[in-house]
């Protein structure tokens, strides 16, 4: 009787985009390939008619990256009022909806004003890679606020890089971020009882 030997060959694929990253703020949970962001964090983005054109670059930008994002307008330079567009992001980012968000205006001042009045957004408004850098180490912010007119394309976009890749740093700063939560939820308390 003849028989038969079966090889199983089992071919791992290594995912291209595969560059490993932490998302856990302790770095207790270990690490991801980069494509799970899509899975595991909702990105918002809005701009108004100043930032329309940035907007879509991120977009492409992002795309790329195989991050999907929630595009909440606007979509043409007609004059609109920032706080509009703001309002969208910050609020979904402060609801939960969104895990992060990204926000444009001319010079991006507008926007991050809006978007720090919301409970649990920590906007940053960067103008160079180690601002943004920094505001993902230190502050973990939450919300990137960039300006058209400030910013040519290729920084713009270099910064969008570096605030996805980089990690909060926790240890100290975790401590300093709590105390921000602390401060909204004592204002949030004092405005119950102001209300009855
Ligand atoms: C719009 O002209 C401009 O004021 C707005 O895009 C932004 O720069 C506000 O901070």
């Amino acid at each position: 009787m003849s028989s038969i030997n079966l090889k199983v060959i089992i071919i791992i694929k290594v995912e291209p985009k595969g560059k490993f990253i932490s998302l856990d703020k302790n770095h207790r949970i270990g690490y991801y390939f980069e494509s799970f962001l899509e899975i595991l964090v909702n990105i918002a983005i809005a701009s108004d008619h100043a930032g329309v054109d940035l907007k879509e670059k991120i977009i492409k930008l992002l795309d790329g990256m195989s991050i999907k994002v929630d595009d909440l307008g606007t979509d043409n330079k007609d004059p609109v009022d920032y706080p509009d567009y703001g309002i969208r992001v910050a609020e979904a980012v402060s609801d939960g909806k969104a895990g992060r968000g990204i926000l444009v205006c001319g010079t991006g001042i507008g926007m991050s004003i809006v978007a720090n009045k919301f409970p649990g957004v920590r906007a940053a408004l960067c103008y160079d890679t180690f601002t943004a850098k920094i505001s993902r180490l230190h502050n973990d912010s939450n919300v990137l606020v960039l300006g058209e007119r400030v910013l040519d394309y290729k920084l713009a976009l270099d910064i969008v890089k570096i605030w996805f890749k980089t990690d909060f740093e926790g240890g100290r700063h975790t401590r300093r971020v709590e105390k921000i939560n602390e401060i909204e939820k004592r204002l949030m308390k004092k405005r119950e009882v102001e209300e009855g």
